[in-house]
């Protein structure tokens, strides 16, 4: 009996094996065989602006109104490099989101959005912020370059490769009320930050997707298109002065703004 039951046993073991093995060859050459795993070689990938409540057909109704780019845990700083000035506009931003972010895509409310209490107050006082980068003769083909670069990916598509509000999803119907940055000329660099930054109107908030730094490259963008002048250091008298930072206003803006 006993010897019996090895016989089997052993026949059921070569079976298997054989099983396995002849499962695992399959004619593609490009194939990877049968997975037993497949979901440790190929993980579901996380993707960003993706509802993450439904992954592969599953629906996680907790997870179900998160975007996958969040914002990070409140208060904390990203963190690079060692040069002082790009470390200390990485600090919070000291403004409240205004009530304009109530309607920047839902973003209202999350944990960290201390919604000012009457209405518009900090963009208006945001007009006064100064740009914490300077923009001179030896840096503004560099901080322009990269602006554009910014500006291409993250900006474009709405507000159109010459700032005049025709990006493709104004031409093609997709998107309504995107302004000509020319008609734009009475607001404050810190107000272009704030609107970036929080989004304004039918603009979505842009903290999380790009940086203080980023934004503020952004601003000197925004400005070439808004002043016909802005970084062009040939002429005569200071370009668009108001817009400009003296020295002296980088680092106290940097000590009290950021
Ligand atoms: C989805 C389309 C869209 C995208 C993307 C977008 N904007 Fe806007 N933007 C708008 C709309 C619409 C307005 C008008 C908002 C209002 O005044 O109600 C606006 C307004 C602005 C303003 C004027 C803000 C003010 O205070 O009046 C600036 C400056 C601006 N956008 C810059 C940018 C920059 C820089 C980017 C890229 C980081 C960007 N926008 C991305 C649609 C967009």
């Amino acid at each position: 009996m006993k010897k019996r039951f090895k016989a089997i046993s052993q026949l059921v073991a070569v079976f298997a094996t054989g099983l396995i093995t002849l499962s695992s060859c399959i004619s593609d050459p490009d194939s990877s065989g049968l997975e037993y795993t497949p979901d440790m070689y190929r993980s579901p990938a996380v993707e960003p602006y993706v509802d993450y409540g439904q992954v592969r057909n599953e629906i996680n109704d907790s997870l179900k109104v998160l975007q996958s780019s969040l914002r990070p845990p409140h208060e904390t700083i990203p963190y690079f490099g060692t040069d002082a000035e790009y470390v200390s506009m990485m600090l919070p931003y000291h403004r409240k989101a205004s009530s304009a972010a109530n309607v920047s895509h839902g973003l209202y409310e999350k944990e960290g959005w201390m919604l000012s209490d009457s209405l518009n107050t900090e963009y208006e006082k945001a007009k006064a912020d100064k740009n914490p980068i300077e923009l001179t003769e030896a840096n503004s083909e560099e901080i322009f370059k990269e602006g554009k670069r910014i500006y291409s990916s993250k900006c474009q598509h709405c507000h159109g490769e010459k700032g005049d509000g025709q990006g493709q999803m104004m031409v093609n119907g997709t998107y309504v009320g995107v302004p000509d940055y020319k008609n734009l000329q009475d607001l404050g660099d810190g107000q272009i930050f704030y609107s970036i930054y929080y989004g304004k109107g039918a603009m979505g908030a842009h903290s999380m997707l790009i940086n203080k730094k980023e934004i503020w490259t952004l601003v000197h963008y925004v400005n070439k298109f808004r002043f016909d002048d802005y970084g062009n250091f040939d002429v005569e008298e200071a370009p668009v002065a108001d817009s400009l930072n003296t020295n002296e206003e980088v680092s106290d803006s940097l000590e009290s703004a950021q």
